[in-house]
């Protein structure tokens, strides 16, 4: 796990750097997308990038992480109408390009389970954009969450409604209580995971992402077991990492050859 902590400008660059090589040599390739505020400045900068030196997302296929259950399909916090919104819709890449879980199918258990077969059908996830919420999940993994779960339904946390509430005019009582999201198990399948973390708010569950016991109680630290992981953080964020000052010598140190 390689911890990077820097301003939030230069990370975006960064996760963008990761992505524009792979789509530069893989065209075709499998982009993990997820939703909230963590990832908007990479998406700004990929965008910027579309439109200022052609970078292609035409043949990219793209699934996102999760999506709540039972909002109408012009809802604007609709991770689908989230994701066009932010970012799909300013790239020449094609809407049916990109999935997400449906949660407004008729058959949610039964949607999970194509979802995952999507995912497996177009050859797995090269890269996955992951957040992380203030309790430790990734998708909407709440604590709790097996650590080989697959695409299921979820109850949120009332932490995560909490949370969530400004996306929906502040009222918590209009964040949805259920969610279908991708497992622990399916996010650790994909080959790269870049997780961003901006905020004093998100400090402990970096800490324990990247220092703390293993532990369905933060989810996140699922993916300690995972061979190619990236964190990306500010100092708000790093601010609990007992080690930060070994990360932050070990990238001043890193040669100009090794990516991330
Ligand atoms: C959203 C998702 C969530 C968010 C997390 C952090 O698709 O998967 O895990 O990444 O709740 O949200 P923000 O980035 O808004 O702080």
């Amino acid at each position: 796990m390689e911890v990077v902590i820097r301003p939030a400008d230069e990370l975006a660059v960064l996760a963008a750097d990761v992505i524009e090589a792979q789509l530069r040599k893989a065209p075709n390739s499998v982009l993990g997308l997820a939703t909230g505020s963590s990832p908007l400045r990479v998406y700004q900068e990929l965008i910027r990038r579309h439109q200022e030196s052609g970078l292609s997302f035409a043949r990219a296929r793209g699934f996102t992480l999760d999506e709540y259950v039972g909002l109408p399909a012009d809802h604007p916090q609709r991770y689908r109408n989230v994701i066009a919104e932010e970012f799909v819709d300013h790239l020449d890449w094609p809407a049916e390009q990109v999935q997400g879980p449906d949660g407004s199918a008729a058959d949610l258990t039964a949607a999970c389970a194509a979802y995952e077969q999507e995912i497996k059908a177009a050859g797995g996830v090269d890269i996955q954009l992951l957040g992380i919420g203030t309790d430790g999940h990734i998708a909407f993994n709440e604590p709790g969450s097996s650590l080989a779960s697959r695409t299921r339904i979820k109850s949120l946390t009332r932490q995560t409604r909490r949370d969530n509430a400004r996306f929906f005019d502040g009222e918590i009582s209009r964040v949805p209580v259920h969610c279908l999201t991708q497992g622990l198990g399916t996010i650790s399948e994909a080959r790269h995971l870049i997780l961003l973390a901006f905020g004093e708010e998100k400090a402990e569950a970096v800490h324990q992402l990247v220092e703390g016991p293993v532990s369905a109680r933060w989810p996140a630290t699922v993916m300690q077991f995972h061979p190619h992981v990236t964190v990306l953080v500010d100092d708000a964020a790093a601010s609990r990492l007992e080690l930060a000052d070994y990360y932050r010598q070990t990238y001043a140190c890193k040669p100009e050859w090794q990516g991330l």
